[in-house]
């Protein structure tokens, strides 16, 4: 499949670099064309890896990941540009997460709206998936590192597109079973608002390799 990859931080590194080896055309899209992080990756990454502009790479794509900070991801969507991504799966690995008074981060938007679903509503012929967004990269694109069960959750409006990403998933290792459909977009407000625990979490835990499991009774 021919995957664009929105983002050239450590996110998007790593879902890109996944991609390239599960044998897809991946190409991570920046700001600019000669974008250091994004020649550096497509170097290292060999081949099935290019490196373009966000609406270079959206163009040509069958498939979107956003792997950009929620607050710019809007942004980023438009310089991708709406006639680029139209009728496309997006997979919103995004959160709403707020630095500029320190740490922790507050989130920007929460509560009544999500960035999933302010990507939903600015771009309504895009297929937005929410997933991944509540684990660290790492277990993002290999979940077999953590011992046991875990789980992955994912919404969207659209079950064919929600279909297409957990096949995705499963092809990164997440057994099918454990990725948890919670709904249409408006369930990524309790996707993104998980983040604050997650990054408290990681005290008591001792790191970001980590993931939370759902018990059921019986
Ligand atoms: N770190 C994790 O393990 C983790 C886990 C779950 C979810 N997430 C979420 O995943 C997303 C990506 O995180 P990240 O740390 O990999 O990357 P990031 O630093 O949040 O974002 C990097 C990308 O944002 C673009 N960008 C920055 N400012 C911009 C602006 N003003 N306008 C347009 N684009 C702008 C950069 O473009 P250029 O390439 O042109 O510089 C770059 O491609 C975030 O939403 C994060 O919260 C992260």
């Amino acid at each position: 499949m021919r995957i664009a990859v929105l983002g050239t931080g450590e996110v998007g590194s790593a879902i890109a670099g996944k991609l390239v080896a599960l044998g897809h055309q991946v190409a991570m899209g920046s700001r600019t064309a000669d974008n250091e992080r994004a020649s550096r990756w497509a170097a290292a990454a060999g081949p099935g890896a290019t490196h373009a502009t966000f609406a270079g790479v959206a163009e040509t794509a069958e498939l979107v990941f956003n792997c950009t900070s929620g607050i710019v991801s809007a942004e980023v969507l438009h310089a991708a540009g709406a006639q680029n991504l139209a009728g496309k799966v997006l997979v919103d690995v995004s959160n709403a997460l707020d630095f500029s008074r320190g740490r922790p981060p507050t989130l920007s938007i929460c509560n009544t709206t999500s960035v999933g679903e302010q990507l939903q509503e600015a771009f309504p012929d895009v297929r937005v998936v929410k997933a991944l967004n509540t684990v660290n990269n790492q277990v993002m694109v290999d979940p077999g590192r953590l011992a046991g069960p875990h789980n992955l959750f994912i919404c969207g409006n659209d079950a064919s597109a929600k279909s297409e990403v957990v096949d995705l998933l499963e092809s990164f290792g997440w057994p099918r079973g454990a990725v948890l459909d919670l709904g249409d977009i408006t369930a990524a407000r309790g996707l993104e608002m998980y983040v604050p625990l997650w990054l408290r979490l990681m005290g008591p835990v001792g790191g970001a390799d980590f993931n939370i499991a759902v018990v059921r009774a019986g």
